[in-house]
């Protein structure tokens, strides 16, 4: 396992970080907390110790599950949990980082992951009025106080990134989307290493599965999982077509390795940004293992430009905020 230390932190975390989005139990198809449990049980086992979840995803559910998978180990690992995606009973969704609601958000997310501190407590989306200033003030209070250690940034674009530059040196993470299907934010995850100094964090690493290989054009989805909806592009229309011309490609140089292509996909990212860490959505053990399985090999040159030239051709560039996404 290949281990980096998070920027402006004492954090060393594995270089796979598990993404517990599908353990909310919503919007993934048919899953099953056994799975989960056994996913992370896994993952302590190979040495991953970097989790992700966030409140919104099944609306806690994937908070609480983290920590029953966890259990005793809790203080083994990093904990990166989000705020400010604000679900409204009846009156829809808003973004909201006042400082008032990071208070009720934190403390809640705290109880349900059954934990005294967060390690990274992340800024999931700007809300395009709270001053950063006034959340970055709450969040140092909140650090003060021990109950969390460090904080991220999360889907930042430029005009918060420049908001933020006061405060360059006190995050530690920031999280894109970024994959060999969406390099929509590639200048401004660079932007976060360069100008913030932070450690860049990619979700989205598999463009939701795609990037598997295990779909086709013919692949339909259920209604209970998100990608049957339009605006998880990477499975509808024109970009799908292009996203399965970056996939023929990504099989020929995985078999280059005997590596699956969703470790391969993983394993371009780790050697795009070697100073960063892609998230995975995992479902279960297996899926794990075969992320892990990315780690402590690098792809050769000729691979990464043959790798960067498809993506790079078939890759989205329009800059809608996926936020109705994910929860
Ligand atoms: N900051 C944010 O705004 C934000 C937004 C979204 C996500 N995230 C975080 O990033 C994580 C991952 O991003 P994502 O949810 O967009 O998805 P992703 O990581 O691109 O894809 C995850 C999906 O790929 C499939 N998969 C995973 N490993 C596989 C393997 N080894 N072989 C074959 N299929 C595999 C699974 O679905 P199937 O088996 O059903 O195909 C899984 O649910 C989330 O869980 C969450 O923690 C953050």
């Amino acid at each position: 396992m290949e281990y980096i230390n998070l920027k402006n932190s004492d954090l060393t975390v594995s270089r796979f970080c598990m993404g517990g989005c599908p353990m909310g139990g919503y919007g993934w198809g048919e899953v099953h907390e056994e799975d989960f449990i056994d996913a992370i049980h896994t993952a302590l086992d190979l040495g991953v110790n970097f989790f992700d979840t966030a409140d919104t995803y099944g609306l806690g559910q994937s908070e609480k599950t983290l920590s029953k998978g966890l259990g005793a180990e809790r203080q083994k690992v990093i904990i990166q949990t989000k705020f400010g995606v604000r679900v409204q009973k009846g009156k829809g969704t808003l973004i909201d980082n006042s400082p008032a609601y990071l208070q009720k958000a934190l403390e809640n997310s705290l109880r349900r992951l059954n934990t005294d501190y967060i390690d990274i407590y992340v800024v999931h989306y700007w809300d395009q009025k709270t001053p950063p200033a006034d959340f970055v003030n709450e969040l140092e209070k909140q650090k003060h106080a021990g109950k969390i250690r460090y904080y991220g940034l999360s889907n930042a674009r430029p005009e918060v990134l420049a908001l933020c530059r006061p405060f360059i040196g006190q995050f530690v993470t920031c999280q894109h989307e970024f994959s060999l299907c969406c390099r929509q934010w590639e200048a401004e995850i660079r932007q976060t290493v360069d100008i913030m100094d932070v450690t860049p964090l990619t979700w989205g690493s598999l463009g939701q599965g795609i990037l598997s290989g295990k779909y086709d054009e013919n692949t339909t989805f259920g209604e209970n999982d998100r990608r049957s909806r339009q605006i998880y592009t990477n499975f509808h229309g024109e970009k799908l077509k292009d996203n399965l011309r970056i996939v023929k490609e990504l099989r020929e140089v995985a078999a280059n390795h005997e590596k699956s292509c969703a470790a391969t996909a993983v394993r371009f990212i780790m050697d795009l940004f070697p100073m960063g860490v892609p998230i995975v959505g995992i479902k279960n053990a297996k899926q794990l293992r075969d992320i892990v399985s990315a780690q402590d090999w690098h792809l050769a040159l000729r691979e990464m430009t043959q790798l960067n030239r498809i993506s790079h051709a078939g890759a989205s560039t329009s800059k809608e905020m996926p936020w109705q996404k994910e929860i």
